[in-house]
């Protein structure tokens, strides 16, 4: 069978390391992948915000299933133009992923549906902004309803701040279309966890749950990223906890979305807060986390292709899917600037040291090969990942990998996993 992944991150290298590991995929192909992925997929110099030349792409390579990472391509409806052509795709149509692409929807949906979240307004207007404030405490939550790559979130110590930022995003200012709408939200405490399952349009399975480090700095400091690292443990949600977010959050949004005429077919993953009042979701995310996907599926002993191809065919089993008892840690490596403006070709060595390194598998995001070298190209360079018995020993030989990988400007967290083995989690 042949595999047509889209993207060029970690999360993609980790999804084709993956299922390159099932005995059913004959060729792997990937567009526009990275310098990593295409030791092990033929990959494809395709624009994947481009519908029409993932159509004809998908014309020329005849995939017999074509697998989703990012969320662009999923707003732009590549779900519903391959479901047209016949084509087999995992992932949630166009409007189904609204729950990603539009942070009111998703807030006015969870309000609809009662599933546990923090409260909200939905403002178009200062005037409304003026309106709702007086229902809130600081400090308060400040999104842009649209996509923003993650800078469309503020944290706003007081209402004055609320009343800046807010005119910043609405006037298109600060992030354009994506902040002509904003939602206010209440600011909630407690431990962040990646809660992802794969839906059917019916059915629901967990996938191990992860955490990711999402701030550039050691101790949670200076700017959000994509992600900065990120580990999974069998610990870190108990089973009475996993059957609670499956009872009170999975199976409502999937049963929602069916309800209001938007099948969810994919990866839904739930974004919580632990707080004090019990799992709040933050965001709904329409497809696989980058980072979280590398050490979830370094702890999958499942066929990942039977997974997807359950979630096409509607035949998602209760049963869920097969996890090593093992923990698994990923640590990014990032470029130096990252995540501001960054260089890039700088020239990785030390990737063969790494890779000898027991159970260390070090997915690329930001790389490209020339004569048989790798250089930077991104600004998330690597996720060096491992598993190990247990999250200290994953984390020792992750970072070990890490010690011995070099670009110049590299820069990484070393306190991934940290919190969880200082008592929290894990
Ligand atoms: P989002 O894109 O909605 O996930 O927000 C990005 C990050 O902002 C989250 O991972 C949290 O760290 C933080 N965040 C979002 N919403 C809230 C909230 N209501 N309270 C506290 N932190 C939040
Ligand atoms: N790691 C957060 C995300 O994938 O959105």
């Amino acid at each position: 069978m042949k595999v047509l992944i889209l993207g060029n991150g970690g999360r993609e290298d980790a999804l084709a390391w993956k299922l390159g590991q099932s005995p059913r995929i004959a060729q792997l192909y990937c567009a526009p992948g990275n310098g990593g992925i295409g030791d092990h997929a033929q990959c494809l110099p395709v624009d994947i915000k481009n519908v029409d030349a993932l159509i004809a792409l998908a014309n020329q390579i005849k995939p017999d299933l074509t697998v989703v990472g990012p969320e662009l391509p999923l707003m732009l409806g590549v779900v519903d133009e391959f479901n047209r052509r016949g084509w087999r795709i995992f992932g949630p149509t166009q409007a189904a992923a609204q729950l990603e692409s539009s942070k009111s929807f998703a807030k006015e949906f969870m309000a609809r549906h009662r599933i546990p979240t923090a409260h909200y307004a939905v403002c178009d207007s200062l005037d409304q902004i003026h309106d709702a404030l007086p229902h809130f405490h600081a400090p308060i939550v400040v999104k842009a309803d649209g996509l923003a790559a993650g800078k469309g979130v503020v944290i706003c110590a007081t209402k004055e701040e609320v009343i800046s930022v807010s005119s910043e995003m609405l006037s298109g200012k600060l992030l354009g279309e994506a902040g002509a709408r904003v939602v206010l939200e209440e600011c909630l405490q407690g431990e962040e966890i990646s809660f992802l399952v794969i839906s059917d349009g019916e059915h629901v399975a967990p996938l191990a749950a992860a955490q990711d480090h999402k701030r550039v700095g050691d101790g949670d400091t200076g700017p959000n990223t994509g992600g900065m690292g990120a580990y999974s443990t069998s610990a870190l949600l108990d089973e009475q906890m996993q059957s609670w977010l499956l009872q009170h959050v999975a199976r409502p949004v999937v049963a929602g979305m069916k309800a209001e005429g938007a099948e969810y077919k994919g990866v839904l993953y739930c974004g919580l807060m632990m707080t004090a009042r019990g799992p709040m979701v933050l965001e709904f995310n329409c497809r696989f986390g980058d980072p979280e996907t590398q050490p979830i599926l370094m702890r999958m002993e499942s066929d990942l292709l039977d997974a997807l191809e359950a979630s096409i065919a509607g035949n998602i089993s209760g049963e869920g899917f097969e996890w090593s008892t093992d923990a698994s840690a990923c640590v990014v490596m990032a470029s130096g600037g990252y995540p501001g403006t960054y260089e890039a070709g700088k020239k990785i060595t030390g990737l063969e040291d790494a890779a000898k390194l027991e159970d260390v598998t070090v997915f690329h995001a930001g790389t490209s090969k020339r004569d048989g070298s790798y250089y930077t190209s991104g600004g998330r360079v690597l996720g060096v990942t491992a598993r190990g018995a247990d999250l200290q020993r994953a984390l020792d030989r992750a970072y070990a990998a890490v010690e011995k990988i070099r670009f110049e400007g590299a820069h990484y967290r070393k306190d991934i996993g940290q919190r969880a083995l200082n008592g929290k989690k894990g």
